[in-house]
């Protein structure tokens, strides 16, 4: 016997809300995707669904989650699903739902008071200390904590990484929102996925400070525990238009072992002080290489990190700890080069362990203050 027309047509509702669009990641009954759906006398079911854009490239997923949900509901003897494509006004319809249907305005959802959201900008004085292969590690190993993790690769010049983490996908847009590519459960977006191949991008301030603010107004992240901003090296325009559009950003200092390097990232970090933004800590990269002996090489000198987080201590007049020191390991190189992140790769390796420990200290959750008792006790009572 099968069941009553109604609870069917509930249960087949029910079914398909447990399909998520595999880009927005939100049930395809929120989004609007299913238009109707209907069932024949033998139990065979039609689905028609609207696809954000004509040529979805996930549209076999689509059609095989659906599929297989709708015929687990008793009396559903097959699944038809048709595809549509959405009206201009439906796509519209769709943003303003996503942003929460507070009208059209972008704003960036991590800068609004009570946004639980912690953001951390990775920052160096020098170039190639190791600043995107520390985000891009840093990024998966909070995602395997089971955080939901967003990476921005604001180094609009030397964008590495979406290769780093193997998502070099294009971004797919509804209307003005982009949805970005996902891997290792890392949300990223960069510059290089708006760009022609290896097109040398060159970029004034201004235009910068609108690409900045595009990445993270107009990315639909849905609710981060963590955002993690890959900056240039040097204290320079991206970092300016950083402190403005993210004032609660808090920096994360890279540096290596060598003096010079060290002197550089010092400057780099003071910035927060004319910024008012947090330091968090300093992680040194590089730190050394271990012999098979078991000895370690100390390829870059040594004491770079310490004397950074004291110096930054100082100056800040805050305790600015040395989070972390991370040995050389030619597997940081190839698990970069490869997509997928030596904490990932290879967890068991000093580097991967090193930049863990790191990931741990930066895991808690931001507390929001709203509807928070301030705790103040009436004094002498
Ligand atoms: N601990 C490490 N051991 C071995 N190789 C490393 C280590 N850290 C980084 N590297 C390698 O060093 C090079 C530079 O690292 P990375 O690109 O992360 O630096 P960066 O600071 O982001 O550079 P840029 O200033 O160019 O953006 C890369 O080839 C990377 O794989
Ligand atoms: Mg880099």
């Amino acid at each position: 016997m099968s069941a009553p027309a109604t609870s069917r047509e509930e249960a087949i509702q029910a079914a398909l809300a447990t399909v998520d669009d595999p880009e927005i990641r939100r049930p395809i009954t929120d989004l609007g995707m299913v238009k109707s759906f209907t069932i024949d006398e033998d139990g065979l079911v039609r689905v028609e669904l609207l696809l954000t854009v004509s040529g979805c490239p996930l549209r076999d997923k689509l059609n095989n989650d659906i599929t297989s949900a709708v015929s687990a509901v008793p009396g559903v003897s097959g699944v038809l699903v048709d595809f549509g494509v959405m009206s201009k006004e439906q796509r519209q319809d769709l943003q303003t739902r996503l942003r929460g249907g507070g009208g059209a305005e972008p704003v960036i959802p991590f800068a609004e008071p009570g946004s639980r959201t912690r953001v951390y900008a990775i920052a160096s004085g020098k170039g190639g200390v190791g600043k995107s292969s520390v985000t891009v590690n840093l990024a998966a190993a909070l995602a395997a904590r089971g955080l939901s993790v967003g990476v921005v690769d604001a180094d609009i010049y030397g964008h590495s990484v979406p290769r780093m983490l193997g998502a070099a996908g294009k971004p797919t847009r509804v209307e003005d929102m982009i949805m970005p590519p996902e891997s290792h459960g890392v949300k990223v977006i960069s510059i290089g996925m708006f760009t022609a191949q290896n097109a040398a991008v060159v970029w004034r301030g201004p235009m910068l400070h609108r690409a900045l603010q595009q990445f993270l107004a107009d990315v639909y992240w849905g609710d981060l525990d963590v955002l993690l901003l890959d900056l240039p090296p040097g204290t320079g325009d991206v970092a300016i238009s950083l402190a403005q559009l993210l004032p609660n950003a808090e920096i994360l200092v890279v540096t290596t072992p060598q003096t010079a390097a060290a002197e550089v990232a010092e400057r780099a970090g003071a910035i927060s002080l004319q910024t008012h933004q947090r330091l968090v800590g300093v992680v040194e990269n590089m730190s050394w290489l271990e012999l098979p002996t078991g000895e370690r090489m100390e390829i870059f000198g040594s004491g770079g990190g310490q004397v950074v987080a004291e110096k930054l201590s100082r100056t800040l007049g805050a305790e600015v700890p040395l989070l972390g020191q991370i040995p050389l390991d030619t597997r940081v190189r190839e698990a970069g080069d490869a997509g997928l992140p030596i904490v990932l790769a290879e967890p068991t390796a000093p580097a991967a362990q090193a930049i863990t420990a790191v990931a741990d200290r930066l895991a808690v959750r931001r507390e929001s203050l709203v509807g928070k008792p301030l705790g103040l006790k009436p004094a002498g009572r």
